[in-house]
């Protein structure tokens, strides 16, 4: 088995677990599922990057690849076969619910209706762009954590022409809305009256009253990213599955906002 032969991940962690008996050693099951040589899991055990079961993992350590969580940098390692995730386009007018009491399209419309997936916080009905859409609620819980999940992308097309230096910074530095301070966001205008805003946290309709507090309403809102998951290519209304490396690189922005914030929402793959 290669790491890099092209199969789903999950696909060369069955045949890992098949392959090595319980009790394999930690180096050789890091490194069967993608994790470089085994001097390079050794290297990372030594540095303490490993943990098994929750605890810092010494070199040495054998592990049962079927039973014991194992993690680098606070990441797991493996994947649940019957786990799907989607990124989907959503267009405007297409509500994020699975059913809507007013007869709008919803996005359960364009997705496969088995299995049953839900999706990664919410977009307004009005909204375009990113959405992403899975069953794996942990990590579903992570990304979209309130004030700790990833970062997110929008691109506002605003009202009321450009938008002031003295506004932007507002926007920069936290804006009070009725629900409190807004986290400090990243801001810039590429072209008057559109601004590139990132903020992390999720709040209800939170550029929209963003925007408004500033006295720039919002005539149209796309999300272009989140984490590290973007796709210009996906025309409006399309989805697609993300890849094994889109999933990993999920995985690692997760940890990174763990380690950055509470660690009480750890993402942990088993059931
Ligand atoms: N902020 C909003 O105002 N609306 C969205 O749909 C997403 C973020």
């Amino acid at each position: 088995m290669s790491a890099e032969d092209g199969r789903p991940l999950w696909e060369q962690l069955a045949d890992a677990n098949r392959e090595l008996p319980s009790g394999e050693r930690l180096q050789k099951v890091l490194a069967a599922v993608g994790f470089g040589s085994r001097r390079t899991a050794e290297d990372l055990i030594a540095a303490g990057r490993v943990t098994v079961n929750g605890e810092v993992a010494i070199l040495g350590r054998r592990v049962d690849a079927d039973n014991d969580l194992v993690e680098v940098d606070g990441a797991p390692i493996g994947v649940k076969p019957d786990l799907v995730y989607y990124m989907l386009n959503k267009p405007a007018g297409v509500v994020v619910t699975a059913s809507d009491t007013h007869d709008r399209p919803t996005i359960m419309e364009l997705l496969p209706s088995e299995p049953r997936v839900f999706s990664v916080g919410r977009l307004d009905a009005d909204t375009e762009g990113l959405l992403l859409v899975t069953n794996d609620g942990q990590l579903a819980n992570r990304i979209a954590h309130p004030s700790n999940g990833v970062d997110k992308e929008y691109l506002v097309e605003v009202t009321n022409g450009a938008v002031a230096p003295g506004h932007l910074r507002q926007l920069r530095d936290g804006i009070e809305l009725d629900d409190g301070m807004t986290a400090p966001a990243k801001v810039s205008q590429p072209e008057p009256g559109i601004l590139r805003l990132t903020i992390h946290e999720g709040r209800n309709r939170q550029v929209r009253r963003m925007c408004e507090a500033i006295g720039h309403p919002v005539r149209r809102l796309v999300r272009t990213r989140v984490g590290p998951l973007s796709d210009r290519t996906l025309q409006p209304g399309e989805w697609r599955r993300w890849t094994n490396d889109e999933r990993n690189a999920m995985i690692e922005a997760v940890a990174a906002t763990t380690h950055r914030g509470d660690r009480s929402g750890k993402y942990d793959p088993t059931p």
